[in-house]
């Protein structure tokens, strides 16, 4: 796996960066008639980039082109302060120049296995596949201090693996039910970014980055886009070690 790094001075120029990135993607689909599949993480590190998409990209991207999906979402209401979806619709979404239609979050308030499969079934419908998983132009992942990325904790890496395309993750210490993409869905993507920030994450990066023996425990460390290597985007406490 080998991985690319973007380090800026601190979280807001990440954000911004990450922001750029997603306006050069979008439009180049644009250019093409095209739509640019992206599935977006929870967390505070993506509120911040949503919420700089919301205030400041409203001319620059073409919105019709982009279509939203989850990375991962919390077994809650959507209107539950603690939904991924709600955190993306009250910076981003409620924005009239997204379009609603283009919008297809995962329904926490769902059974959680009942969830997972009618995901499944919609990322078939919606999206191109390949390797017998469905294919999304983006993901953009986060990293929990302990490594976990989307819902896949390290007390559960099975899902890492799963020939499924969507599945439940525990969260280890709440036990909140989550649903989430699986490792084989996130690696068939055509590109893959972990936005990071802070410096609570800057250890678990470096044994990630230098493909530790103790990385391996950590679910982050399995991530790699089949099509390209895997972006790290960084502000400078992140990237400290
Ligand atoms: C979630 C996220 C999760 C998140 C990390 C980082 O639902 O919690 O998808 O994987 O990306 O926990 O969260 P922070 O950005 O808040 O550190």
């Amino acid at each position: 796996m080998n991985y690319q790094l973007h380090i800026y001075e601190n979280a807001e120029n990440t954000a911004r960066a990450v922001a750029e990135l997603i306006k050069e993607l979008a439009r180049a689909k644009e250019a093409e008639s095209k739509q640019l599949n992206i599935a977006v993480s929870g967390g505070s590190t993506p509120r911040q980039l949503f919420t700089l998409l919301g205030e400041e990209y409203e001319n620059s991207i073409p919105w019709a082109t982009i279509r939203f999906f989850w990375v991962d979402e919390r077994c809650v209401e959507p209107t539950h302060p603690e939904s991924n979806f709600g955190m993306t619709y009250d910076t981003l979404l409620q924005h009239p120049f997204v379009p609603a239609a283009n919008v297809f979050r995962m329904k926490g308030e769902d059974i959680p296995e009942n969830e997972a499969e009618r995901y499944q079934k919609l990322l078939w419908k919606e999206l191109p596949a390949s390797d017998g998983f469905p294919v999304f132009d983006l993901i953009l992942l986060g990293m929990g201090d302990d490594g976990h990325t989307a819902s896949i904790f390290p007390n559960d890496m099975s899902l890492l693996a799963s020939e499924f395309s969507v599945g439940v993750g525990v969260h280890p210490v709440s036990g909140q039910k989550r649903i989430t993409l699986t490792g084989r869905t996130i690696n068939n993507a055509g590109k893959v970014i972990f936005l990071i920030t802070g410096q609570s994450k800057a250890a678990v990066i470096e044994q990630i980055i230098n493909h530790t023996e103790d990385a391996k425990k950590y679910p982050a460390a399995h991530v790699g886009s089949k099509s390209e290597v895997v972006a790290f985007y960084l502000d400078k406490a992140a990237a400290g070690k």
